[in-house]
């Protein structure tokens, strides 16, 4: 399903094998019996799945099945084995050849247009395939059909491409999923909604999911409906509908605004053609990348500071020729500083970065998107800056990314820290249940500072993959809270736009869902039955916490910002991060996101960086679909293959869904993906209710039980077999598929966990003392795990309300107290002063404590520091704490400094400068 592509080359393969056998048994006059009958059942499905693509087509099929049915093995092992060859290698998108054997029984001329086409001279001519939805043709029409594409075809073209033309809705459905080639979709009037091949999962799919788009639809909405459903599936094609009626009635219908364009009947066959290619020219141009290629070529005299630039300082150096050779020439070519010759500027741009911008935009599903060129550490304050001010409160996740905490030090907002639930025998955090978050808003309600409130801040997904229901949490805030700002820290999910699964639990996917859901008048009426059985939000009656709270479609304000590290998960170099947009204020926010954007973004960002943001979009538009799927399938076979290997298993597995997301948050019951009884469908239904999944991705490797903790194992995946790898946790590891991985990665690694765990199985069976260690060891590390600390306070002279029953705090004044050193001491971790001044309350951190892993700031300054939190740094054994000097000790503000400050500040009340309104 997430995979497709690799699963009909496997397919394909083991039919080439197979018809290989089905020779050489028929040859040596044995029986052919089995290997016919596997056969059949490998060449019934491969059947189906062939007619949604356009290679190896309809007549090399039917060649391939004729030859069986005569009993020509040869030729059939012949036909199979070249399809095979074709698909595996991909030589079809380069070569004429591979496609002759199926057009022999076409027109003459046809086979000509195929040579000239493929025979360019240009073999890097981009393939792709386009998607036909056309009612019932007889395999002369499709034939007939792509002919008279083909005649159109131009050697100054582009990209070449070939039609492959499906009967029905659902086949067109199954296509855009199953054919990662489709870029393009022609949806002609009149077709028919069922399919010829049963498929319940996707039936019920379509029934469950796109009944707005599918349900009780005419036939001559089809079109339409099909258009949307496509949207929602793969955004990023284009898609032409061909109408026989009022080209112009379509055209204006509101729903059809994911068509790129309507075609009266098929008035000027050329016209779609040349359509289709400016359709993926649009998204193949990358005006930044395109520029520099061009800049880099032209003879430029540089008057201007960085002598790197055009490469002379180094060619012509004597000592630093190296330099130069290794990275090669146009790396050279390709850097100024100067933001004249098209270069544009970062800062303020109105050329091609502006352009690259918009079309990121686009391709993102935002209404903005910016480069940010010191990754997404520098979005995040970016961000943080732009929407927030001082004294304003910020919900946000205390196991965040530390940006966060640093960001809101910069701009004064005062953190309101909810808790991650815990994972404590991983030693990890999980996610923020919506309810933690609901409280905290509901609270601040009762107390008459919502107000004050002005950012959800989450980390989605997490470091360890757990992905929040985006939509659900981003509707029940803005019922108690219609304007708040969303800022979703997605460092880790840049790919998320490009899977149908990630998407719909994402900033940007979720937010496009909400906007169109707040403008339907079926809300409204959703809208009015709620507001008619549970009237005004109620903050004191503790039923709203678990009831689904719905926003006044009238009052909310949609502000979700998304920022992404574009190098984590897409190609793009170090430090790419995009900043993506989706706000209904953004025209009075526009000027702070720009004095923010300055504060923090160099005034010399690397031009090869912007480039590879630009490049990044490309890939993403053009192949993300297929890439993406490939990274999830692979991991869904990493997790198979370890989690049921008898031996790999019984020394590591990989955490499952229920291991990450407890059974409360999974309201679909779903354990695992490879459970009983589940598919694709049962996953993409929890996908769409639970409050939390796993995105399988994901990938913790629990080797407690092979008696490593996490940084050994990790250094000896590194030193001994070149693996390299995420983060680890006390007894876990982090693994990531992403989209440069492949099938003989995922081989490698479940190699090396088999010799890792045959070589243990190996020791411990011949030493009994060996094995009572490994024994000790295995439960200390699985079960003598420290208990995660909570935040637990502000000291109350860092809170405007320290009655309250919210604890936010005013973190920068912590922050700079500890500035001076007059006002802080160091106390040793282990001995009894520390015990002590706990014991009273008068422990107050002054600095951001953060151990490396599991890498979140134990301490904040002017956190109120407990026994929990020195027990469990006491327990801690990492060697990497930042904020923390073991030969030093515990920095704390001094107790006394407290008082004055308190006296100074007025701690109990309000803030001199806190608004009554916001
Ligand atoms: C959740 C989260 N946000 C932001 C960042 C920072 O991203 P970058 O490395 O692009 O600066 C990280 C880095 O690990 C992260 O884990």
């Amino acid at each position: 399903m997430f995979s497709p592509g690799e699963a009909r080359c496997d397919r394909w393969q083991s039919l080439a094998h197979a018809a290989q056998t089905l020779v050489a048994r028929a040859a040596a006059g044995s029986s052919t019996e089995e290997t016919l009958t596997a056969v059949r059942d490998l060449l019934k499905p491969l059947s189906i799945f062939e007619t949604f693509r356009a290679f190896p087509g309809e007549a090399m099929m039917s060649a391939l099945k004729e030859a069986l049915a005569r009993d020509d093995y040869s030729g059939f092992s012949r036909i199979a084995n070249r399809i095979a060859k074709a698909v595996i290698t991909g030589s079809y998108r380069r070569s004429a050849n591979a496609w002759k054997l199926g057009e022999e029984n076409e027109a003459e001329n046809n086979d000509r247009l195929l040579k000239d086409y493929f025979s360019t001279g240009d073999l890097t001519k981009p393939y792709f395939e386009v998607l036909i939805v056309s009612d019932d043709p007889t395999p002369e029409q499709v034939r007939q059909g792509r002919t008279e594409l083909r005649q159109l075809r131009r050697p100054e073209d582009p990209f070449i491409y070939e039609a492959v033309t499906v009967p029905s809705f659902e086949e067109a459905v199954a296509a855009v999923v199953m054919n990662a080639d489709v870029q393009s979709v022609i949806i002609k009037d009149n077709f028919r909604f069922k399919s010829q091949f049963d498929a319940p999962l996707l039936r019920s799919y379509l029934e469950q999911h796109l009944s707005q788009e599918c349900g009780s639809l005419e036939p001559k909405d089809y079109g339409v409906a099909l258009a949307r459903a496509i949207g929602k599936i793969r955004p990023e094609l284009d898609v032409y509908l061909i109408v026989d009626g009022a080209a112009e009635k379509v055209a204006s219908r509101l729903e059809s605004k994911n068509i790129r364009r309507i075609f009266y009947g098929i008035e000027d066959l050329m016209e779609i053609h040349l359509a289709i290619l400016e359709g993926i020219n649009q998204r193949y141009e990358t005006p930044y990348f395109d520029n520099l290629k061009k800049y880099a070529r032209r003879p430029i005299g540089t008057f201007h500071a960085l002598p790197v630039a055009r490469g002379k300082s180094v060619f012509n150096s004597h000592w630093i020729r190296d330099f130069g050779h290794f990275y090669g020439a146009n790396m050279f070519l390709a850097e100024s500083s100067a933001t004249t010759g098209g270069l544009d500027s970062l800062l303020e741009p109105t050329g091609n970065i502006k352009v690259a911008q918009d079309k990121a935009a686009r391709a993102f599903g935002c209404q903005k998107l910016f480069f940010g060129t010191n990754g997404t550490s520098t979005s995040n304050k970016i961000a943080v800056q732009a929407l927030v001010r001082p004294g304003d409160i910020v919900l946000v996740d205390r196991n965040c990314h530390k940006s966060h905490h640093y960001g809101l030090v910069l701009c004064g907002g005062q953190p309101l820290y909810v808790e991650a639930y815990p994972l404590t025998e991983y030693s990890m955090y999980g996610a923020v249940p919506l309810r933690t978050i609901k409280k905290a808003l509901l609270d601040l309600k009762a107390e008459g500072r919502l107000d004050r409130v002005r950012m959800l801040l989450l980390t989605n997904c997490t470091f360890d993959g757990h992905v929040y229901n985006v939509q659900r949490f981003m509707e029940e805030v803005l019922a108690i809270k219609p304007d708040i700002v969303f800022l979703w820290d997605e460092a880790w999910y840049a790919y998320n736009r490009f899977s149908p699964f990630h998407r719909m639990r994402s900033g940007m996917g979720a937010c496009e869902a909400l906007r169109e859901r707040y403008a339907s008048s079926e809300y409204r009426a959703e809208y009015a039955a709620f507001q008619k059985k549970h009237g005004k939000i109620d903050p004191k009656n503790p039923k709203m916490l678990d009831t689904h709270l719905l926003p006044d479609p009238d009052a909310v304000k949609l502000r979700v910002y998304a920022t992404t590290s574009t190098h984590k998960s897409l190609s793009c170099f170090r430090q790419g991060s995009y900043i993506m947009v989706d706000d209904d204020c953004w025209e009075s926010t526009e000027a702070t996101f720009k004095e923010a954007f300055f504060t923090h973004t160099s005034t010399s960002p690397n031009l090869q960086l912007i480039a590879s943001l630009d490049v990044a979009r490309r890939q993403a538009e053009l192949e993300g679909y297929e890439l993406v799927g490939r990274a999830i399938e692979l991991s869904l076979i990493l997790r198979r293959e370890v989690n049921r290997h008898p031996l790999i298993s019984k020394y590591f597995t990989i955490a499952t869904n229920a291991q990450m997301v407890p059974a409360e948050y999974r309201a679909s019951g779903l354990e695992d993906f490879h459970a009983e009884g589940v598919s694709w469908k049962t996953i993409y239904d929890a996908w769409a209710t639970d409050e939390f999944v796993l995105d399988p991705t994901r990938i913790t490797l629990l080797c407690g039980s092979a008696g490593f903790d996490g940084t050994a194992f990790k250094g000896l995946l590194a030193s001994k077999f070149d693996i390299q790898l995420n983060k680890t946790s006390r007894n876990s590891v982090l693994l990531q598929t992403n989209i440069n991985n492949t099938r003989s990665d995922i081989a490698y690694l479940v190699k090396v966990l088999a010799d890792i765990s045959r070589d243990l199985e190996r020791k411990l069976s011949q030493d009994p003392d060996e094995k009572a260690a490994f024994d000790a060891r295995v439960k200390s590390l699985i079960t003598d795990v420290p208990d995660l600390p909570n935040f637990s306070r502000f000291h109350d002279v860092f809170r405007d309300h320290p009655r309250g029953k919210t604890n936010e705090g005013d973190m920068r004044r912590a922050f700079f107290l500890a500035y001076d050193e007059e006002n802080c001491t160091h106390v040793k971790l282990h001995g009894k002063e520390i015990d002590d001044l706990v014991r009273e309350g008068r422990a107050v951190s002054a600095k951001f404590v953060i151990p490396y892993p599991p890498g979140f700031p134990i301490m904040v300054p002017g956190q109120v520091i407990t026994e929990d939190t020195i027990e469990f740094m006491r327990k801690l054994d990492v060697k990497e704490i930042h904020g923390y000097q073991a030969a030093l000790g515990l920095e704390l503000i001094k107790p006394e400094k407290l008082r004055s400050n308190a006296k100074k500040n007025g701690a109990v009340q309000r803030r001199p400068n806190a608004r009554k309104k916001s």
